[in-house]
C-alpha cells in the first residue's frame, strides 16, 4: 500500500496549525494571559515557545518524516526496539485526550445548533447558567453532541490524508480566520473595549507569578500539539521538500495570533458589559451567549463564534485521531475505514464515561482519587504523559540521533547551505528543553 502525502507545502502549514488551533486558544490561552501579566505573560509564553515549543516540534518533524512512519515504528526505525514504547505512550496520550476532549467538543457543537435555533435570544445571567447546566448534564444529549463531533471527524478521516485531512483543512482554517475577525471587528468597536485590550495585553510584571512560566510551558505544549506524536504523524505526510524549520516557526505565531484574536473576540465584549473575566466552561458557555446575545444580530455573531470553535476543536481532533488511525494500518495493516471505525468506537466509548462523569451528570460520584473520570483523563494526559513525552523526544533526537543525520534531512533536502540556525537549535534541545520540560513535570506532580 503507497502511504500518503500532503500535496503542497501549504497543505503542510494548514493541517499542522489545524492540529495546534483548537479548545485551547478559545478557552484557555486568552484567559490565562489576562490573569498572569497580559504583555507580561506573552513575552514569557513567546520565550517557551522559543525554547521548548520549537524544537521539540522540529523533532516531531524530523522523526516523522525521516522515517515516514506512525510513532511506534518511527522510533523503533530510529533508535531500536525499546524505543517504541514512547511511540506507544503517544498513541495512549493522543486517545486519553480525546476522551474528554470530544466530551467538550460535543459541548460546543451543541452551543452551535442552539445559537442557531436562537437559543439564547433574550438571555439572562439565570437563563445562560441554566442552559450550560443543561446541556453538561443531560447524559442522553452530551452523548448525542460528542458522537456527532466524533462522527464529523470520523468521516474526514476515512476520505485520507489529501482528500480528507488536506481538503478539510484548507476549506475550514481560512473560515476560521474570517469569522474570528468578523467577531474581533465587532469586538473592537464596542464602547469601553479598551478595557479588554488592557486586561489582555497591558504589560504588568507584577502579575507575572513563578508559577506563570510552568503554565506557560504546559500552555505550550498543549497548544502546539506536542508529546503526543501528533506532530510526528503529520510529519510523515510532509512533503520532501518542506523546510521543517519554517514550518514550526510558521505554526508557533500563527497558532499565538489565533489566540489573541480569540481574546480581542471575547475581552473588549466581556468588559463592555461589565462582566468579570472568568475561565474555561464559565467563560465560553455562560458568559459569551450572555453578553453576545446583548448585541444587535447578537445570534448571528454567536454562532459565528461557536461555528469557529467548533472548527477548531474539529481540526485538533482530527490529528489525535490520526495517531491511533495511522499505528492501526501500518502496524496492524487494518484498512483506513476500519481503523478509523474502531478509534472512533475505543473513543466513544471511554469518552462517553468523561462526558457522563461532569458535575451533575449521572456518573459524577465515580471518582478515583478524588477525581471524576473526566479529570483523571485530563491528568494523565496533560501533567504525565505529554511532558514525559516532550522530555522522551527531545532527549532521543539530542543524544541519540546522529547530529548529521538530524541536519542532512533538516537542511539538505532544502539544499540549505547555512547550518548554523540549526546547530543553535540543536543545542537548545540537548542543553536547555528536556531540562525545562524535566522541571515543569516535577513541578506539577508534586
Ligand atoms: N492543540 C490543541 C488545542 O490547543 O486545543 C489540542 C491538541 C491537539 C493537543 C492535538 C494535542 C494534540 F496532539
Amino acid at each position: 500500500m503507497k502511504r500518503e502525502k500532503f500535496s503542497s507545502s501549504l497543505a503542510v502549514f494548514l493541517a499542522t496549525l489545524g492540529s495546534a488551533i483548537g479548545l485551547g486558544n478559545i478557552w484557555r490561552f486568552p484567559y490565562v494571559t489576562g490573569m498572569n501579566g497580559g504583555g507580561a505573560f506573552l513575552f514569557v509564553y513567546l520565550f517557551c515557545v522559543l525554547l521548548v515549543g520549537i524544537p521539540v516540534m522540529i523533532s516531531e518533524f524530523f522523526i516523522g518524516r525521516k522515517t515516514r512512519s506512525n510513532p511506534v515504528i518511527a522510533f523503533e526505525k530510529l533508535g531500536g526496539r525499546k524505543w517504541s514504547i514512547v511511540g506507544y505512550m503517544g498513541i495512549i496520550a493522543s486517545l486519553l485526550i480525546m476522551f474528554f476532549y470530544s466530551a467538550v467538543a460535543g459541548w460546543v457543537y451543541s452551543y452551535t445548533f442552539k445559537s442557531l435555533m436562537g437559543k439564547f435570544n433574550g438571555a439572562t445571567l439565570e437563563s445562560s447558567k441554566d442552559i450550560f447546566i443543561n446541556t453538561i448534564t443531560n447524559p442522553k444529549g452530551v452523548i448525542l453532541w460528542q458522537l456527532t463531533a466524533l462522527l464529523v471527524v470520523a468521516i474526514i478521516l476515512t476520505m485520507g490524508v489529501k482528500g480528507g485531512i488536506e481538503r478539510a483543512t484548507k476549506i475550514l482554517m481560512p473560515v476560521l480566520f474570517v469569522l474570528i475577525l468578523i467577531c474581533d471587528i465587532r469586538a473592537l468597536t464596542l464602547e469601553n473595549s479598551l478595557e479588554g485590550i488592557k486586561f489582555l495585553f497591558a504589560v504588568d510584571f507584577s502579575k507575572l507569578k513563578s508559577s506563570s512560566i510552568l503554565t506557560a510551558l504546559g500552555l505550550s505544549f498543549f497548544k502546539l500539539s506536542l508529546g503526543v506524536g501528533a506532530m510526528i504523524t503529520y510529519a510523515s505526510y510532509f512533503t520532501d521538500d518542506d523546510n521543517l524549520m519554517s514550518t514550526s516557526l510558521k505554526v508557533a505565531l500563527s497558532d499565538t495570533l489565533i489566540s489573541l484574536l480569540a481574546g480581542i473576540a471575547i475581552f473588549p465584549t466581556v468588559f463592555a458589559f461589565k462582566m468579570e473575566p472568568s475561565y474555561g466552561p464559565g467563560l465560553l458557555f455562560i458568559t459569551i451567549p450572555l453578553i453576545f446575545s446583548k448585541l444587535p444580530f447578537g445570534n448571528v455573531l454567536l454562532f459565528m463564534f461557536f461555528l469557529l470553535t467548533s472548527i477548531a476543536a474539529t481540526t485538533a481532533m482530527l490529528s489525535l485521531v490520526e495517531v491511533p488511525v495511522a499505528y492501526l494500518m501500518e502496524v496492524k495493516k487494518i484498512g483506513r475505514i476500519k481503523s478509523v471505525l474502531m478509534v472512533t468506537c475505543i473513543i466513544a466509548l471511554f469518552g462517553s464515561l468523561a462526558a457522563l462523569s461532569v458535575e451533575g451528570n449521572v456518573l459524577s460520584n465515580v471518582k478515583l482519587l478524588g477525581k471524576s473520570v473526566f479529570d483523571i483523563f485530563d491528568y494523565l494526559s496533560s501533567n504525565i504523559l505529554l511532558p514525559l513525552g516532550g522530555i522522551l523526544i527531545s532527549a532521543f533526537v539530542g543524544y541519540f540521533v546522529r547530529r548529521e543525520e538530524v541536519i542532512i534531512e533538516i537542511t539538505n533536502k532544502m539544499r540549505i547551505k547555512n547550518v548554523n540556525p540549526l546547530k543553535i537549535y540543536l543545542l537548545v534541545l540537548k542543553y536547555a528543553t528536556p531540562i525545562l520540560i524535566g522541571i515543569i513535570f516535577i513541578n506539577s506532580i508534586f
